[in-house]
């Protein structure tokens, strides 16, 4: 959740990690700082707030120095304070550490270290690891034949149960930096006479495009020109170098006043490079180059079972109506975060599918690997080159969607379910959908990129609309069938950006309890699309209606709707029912965007959220 950076090399290592810092805030923003080795020793700089605040700190020597880490923080342990900011010294001084993760037993780590007369001066987890090095490093024979740096290190680890992605450095080591990790994502970045680490490639494509994926209870110990990985328990691994084809611009905000609406709008161009050479030759069914399953062995699937958080658990729940539509396998879908501590009975021709944009959260990752334990072949969708997600799964496909900075996430949850559409489509093909079938769904889906230009071309109405609803305090959304998950997700992106209490729910369940909710002073999203349960959805506006509660409607446009029966109407073109979940889903992210712009809420960084989860 956290964001970490670190510099080791000939340059200023401050101005770099900066860069990298802002690139990361997303990661976590409640504060941040920054600890750099300058010819002066250590030179610790903290800020609460953005890392703006952090900026206006730093001075010119601070900058300079050519070795450092820096961190920008999501409280887990203590209060937002420029103590518990990272990064954190050993109370010697001579050991500074910024970490991601929990530290589950830091308590008794810290009891034994205050008897050892290591002192305190935050209420972090974090700051009982930097001490520990401290007093392995104090404790470690100078002459050893060992380095001593990284030997304490080491021997620190064995003794944390938890998690950490961590970098730490030391006033005795001028050129070295450490880094580690279990739990919490880490990558090195290999540059000519300059290394970095960091939790996200994103921090530091400024600097490389050569990149190391640290795995588990691995530890990297770099210098300027070199580097070397072993285990925690000091087993030597080979490192293997990526290339990151990663544009760098596409992190930037260009002339959009905000990420999220810069990923609203890149809707087209997202799912367009997601789709793009995934269709058969015959333009009857989906290809996926990366499943690592024969057609042969998916025919023999009997079950999926979708594990995911958030807004990629909805996308899942779009998933479970497509797949049994058009490929007629039974779909389950799990919070990840229920599965990983629940003994599900699964079938052994189960198979397992991990959604996550970032490839990171912590949940989807635990569930997966106890889903892989039990001997289930896993597979994964997500937005993240690279990530753990995608390296741990037998196979995947990657959203190309491009990087998602805004904490609300809109263009990787249309891909997501795109990708979903077409991996029903592939499934059906592969089991009774017929050609004809087949041909008007990829149809369709080479359709969907222009549809959702036709709909973004409505924005200044929906922001309209918007304006009149951003003062209630409470919002519906209700849906039917496949709008029942765009519901929930509408209901989550205004929560998440606007604060204002908002519920999903399918629409005809209203009555069994929500529907004493509605007033005129509780609006309702009603997401309508034409077909057989269209009058049923009419029958629940009336319901509402009947009960003086406003209505807007986001509805296909041949939905016949009586005026006077809904107060504010967005309409969206006709098409191929499996794509309507992303078309409607486009107004849904508007509206949402449109009301917290109104109510001067920070879009893209809301508050006590993160970009991605990574701790229980
Ligand atoms: O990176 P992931 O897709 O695994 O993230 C899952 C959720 O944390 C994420 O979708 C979250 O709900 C978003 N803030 C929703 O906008």
């Amino acid at each position: 959740m956290c964001g970490i950076v670190g510099y080791v090399g000939r340059h200023r290592a401050g101005n770099l990690m900066l860069d990298g810092l802002k690139r990361l805030e997303y990661r976590g923003y409640d504060s941040s700082g920054m600890a750099v080795l300058t010819a002066n020793g250590l030179d610790l700089v903290k800020r609460t707030g953005r890392v703006k605040n952090l900026e206006e700190a730093l001075t010119e020597s601070q900058l300079g120095g050519s070795l450092g880490i820096s961190h920008t923080r999501w409280a887990t342990h203590g209060d937002v304070t420029e103590a518990n900011a990272h990064p954190h010294l050993s109370s010697d001084g001579k050991i500074a550490l910024v970490h991601n993760g929990v530290i589950e037993n830091y308590l008794g780590m810290k009891k034994f270290l205050v008897g050892k007369g290591y002192s305190f001066r935050s209420e972090t987890d974090s700051e009982a690891l930097a001490n520990l090095i401290a007093y392995h490093y104090a404790k470690e024979p100078e002459e050893s034949g060992k380095n001593r740096f990284l030997e304490s290190v080491r021997k620190s680890l064995q003794h944390v149960e938890g998690t950490y992605g961590i970098a730490v450095i030391c006033t005795d080591a001028p050129d070295e930096l450490i880094g580690a990790r279990k739990g919490s994502p880490l990558i090195i970045g290999i540059g000519k006479g300059e290394n970095l680490i960091a939790s996200d490639v994103n921090a530091i494509t400024h600097c490389t495009q050569n990149v190391v994926y640290l795995n588990d209870n691995e530890v990297v110990h770099l210098h300027n020109d070199d580097f070397s990985i072993t285990t925690v328990s000091s087993k030597n691994v080979e490192a293997v170098i990526h290339q990151v084809d990663w544009d760098t611009t596409e992190a930037e905000l260009g002339d959009y006043h905000h990420f999220m609406e810069k990923e609203i709008f890149e809707q087209p161009t997202a799912l367009e490079n997601g789709m793009r050479g995934r269709f058969s030759d015959d333009s009857s069914t989906a290809v996926f180059g990366g499943l690592n399953l024969s057609p042969q062995e998916l025919r023999h699937v009997d079950r999926i079972l979708f594990l995911a958080c958030g807004t990629a658990w909805h996308a899942c729940l779009v998933a479970e109506y497509l797949i049994e539509r058009y490929a007629r396998i039974p779909v389950e879908v799990e919070y990840a975060s229920e599965f990983r501590y629940r003994n599900a009975p699964l079938d052994k021709n189960t198979l397992v599918f991990a959604i996550s944009q970032s490839g990171e959260t912590i949940d989807t990752l635990a569930a997966l690997r106890e889903a892989k334990r039990k001997g289930y072949r896993t597979l994964s969708i997500n937005n993240s080159v690279g990530s753990t997600i995608a390296r741990e799964c037998d196979g995947g496909i990657y959203q190309h969607a491009g990087p998602e900075i805004g904490v609300a996430s809109t263009k990787a949850f249309t891909s997501q379910i795109m990708l979903c559409a077409m991996v029903a489509l592939y499934l059906g093909r592969l089991r009774d959908l017929s050609y004809g079938d087949g041909v008007d769904i990829v149809k369709a889906l080479k359709q969907l990129p222009e549809l959702i230009r036709d709909v973004l071309g409505q924005s200044d109405k929906v922001a309209a609309i918007a304006k009149q609803y951003a003062s209630y305090e409470d919002c519906l959304f209700l849906g039917r069938q496949l709008m029942f998950p765009i519901a929930l997700e509408g209901a989550l992106k205004l929560k998440e950006i606007s604060y204002i209490h908002a519920e999903g729910y399918p629409a005809a369940e209203m009555k069994h309890g929500p529907i004493a909710l509605i007033s005129e002073k509780c609006p309702s999203v009603f997401l309508a699309t034409s077909g057989e349960i269209f009058q049923k959805s009419l029958a629940n506006i009336q319901e509402v209606k009947a009960r003086k509660g406003k209505v807007i409607c986001i509805a296909t446009e041949e939905c016949d709707i009586p005026e006077d029966l809904i107060d504010d109407l967005i309409l969206v073109p006709e098409c191929h029912e499996i794509i309507k979940p992303i078309l409607m889903s486009i107004p849904v992210q508007l509206f949402s965007y449109y009301v917290a712009l109104e109510r001067g809420c920070d879009v893209d960084k809301p508050r006590n959220l993160a970009k991605s989860v990574t701790v229980e």
